[in-house]
């Protein structure tokens, strides 16, 4: 009787442990939804930690996931979430925390190119000498750079919201004399490009922290031509042995989930370089046609 009344004493703390270590694992608040950019940078998106596989292998407690209810708002905000994350849900991703510019120099590590090898990718978009294209959420201006010279009678619109990352971009361009990187200050919901203005919008290591991914997805599908694309570029997160955080990566699935809520359509999916997708679409409307 005493032993298993010792038992069942014991399986009680058990079970207790294993709820409070979910709960640490899944914590830490970080309430940065005010949009603050200061609050919400974050260093870069490599993954250090002791705890060898992301989180994205433990999905969160079933009564954390989203409903499906179609009333439901566009976002929703969660107390309990990834520390590095925002604490803000879009189509079940919560949104990551955004790369500050103090993060500029890892953009530029020499690793990148064998790790990344961006050449190729560049080489896969097809551009055409008289392109347009929208590097959104350029960064320090590491793809606008090497796509330059592959439009000459183009142009590349290198937008980002951090001021700081616009201004390494401008002395780059300077530096090497490139007149055909235009830098551009986008907000957190608009890229502020024109209406059918570009052929391309190549978005590398970006969207995933785009805090309202819906509105700049609609503006980004407003400012293609009609043939335009939008070529997606992240880290796989079906992959849990990319070194990278959770938050950083994103299935293809998620993807074309959340591409296909703002009307673009899925073209093709290459799987050419050693760690990310490149996730091709285009509007309706050019499928079509
Ligand atoms: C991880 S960096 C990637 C930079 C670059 N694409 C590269 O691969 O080198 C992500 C960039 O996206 C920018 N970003 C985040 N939200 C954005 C938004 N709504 N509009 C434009 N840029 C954004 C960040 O400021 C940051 O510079």
């Amino acid at each position: 009787m005493f032993n298993l009344r010792f038992t069942i004493q014991n399986l009680k703390s058990f079970l207790i442990s294993i709820v409070v270590l979910l709960l640490l694992f899944w914590s830490v608040p970080t309430p940065t939804l005010a949009g603050n950019l200061s609050s919400a940078q974050n260093s870069p998106p490599l993954s250090l930690s002791l705890f060898p596989f992301s989180p994205s292998l433990f999905p969160p407690p079933f009564s954390l996931l989203p409903s499906t209810d179609s009333d439901e708002p566009v976002y929703q905000e969660r107390v309990v979430h990834s520390p590095d994350g925002i604490g803000k849900f879009y189509l079940g991703r919560e949104i990551s925390q955004i790369m500050g510019h103090l993060g500029a120099a890892w953009l530029e590590r020499p690793t990148r190119q064998f790790e990344e090898q961006p050449q190729e990718l560049v080489n896969a978009l097809h551009l055409k000498p008289t392109d347009v294209v929208a590097d959104i959420g350029a960064g320090t201006g590491y793809f606008s750079f090497l796509i330059s010279p592959l439009v000459p009678q183009g142009k590349v619109l290198a937008v980002d919201i951090q001021p700081e990352m616009l201004e390494i971009i401008e002395t780059a361009k300077q530096e090497q004399q490139i007149n055909n990187v235009e830098p551009v200050l986008g907000t957190d919901t608009n890229p502020n490009l024109e209406p059918a203005s570009i052929d391309l919008a190549l978005l590398v290591d970006a969207y995933h922290e785009f805090e309202y991914p819906k509105e700049m997805m609609q503006a980004i599908a407003a400012a293609l031509k009609p043939n335009g694309r939008v070529i997606l570029v992240e880290y796989r997160g079906e992959n849990p042995f990319v070194p990278i955080k959770a938050l950083h990566k994103m299935t293809q699935k998620q993807a074309r989930k959340e591409m296909a809520a703002v009307g673009l359509v899925w073209q093709e999916t290459m799987n050419f370089l050693p760690q990310q997708h490149v996730i091709v679409f285009g509007k309706k409307e050019a499928k079509e046609s």
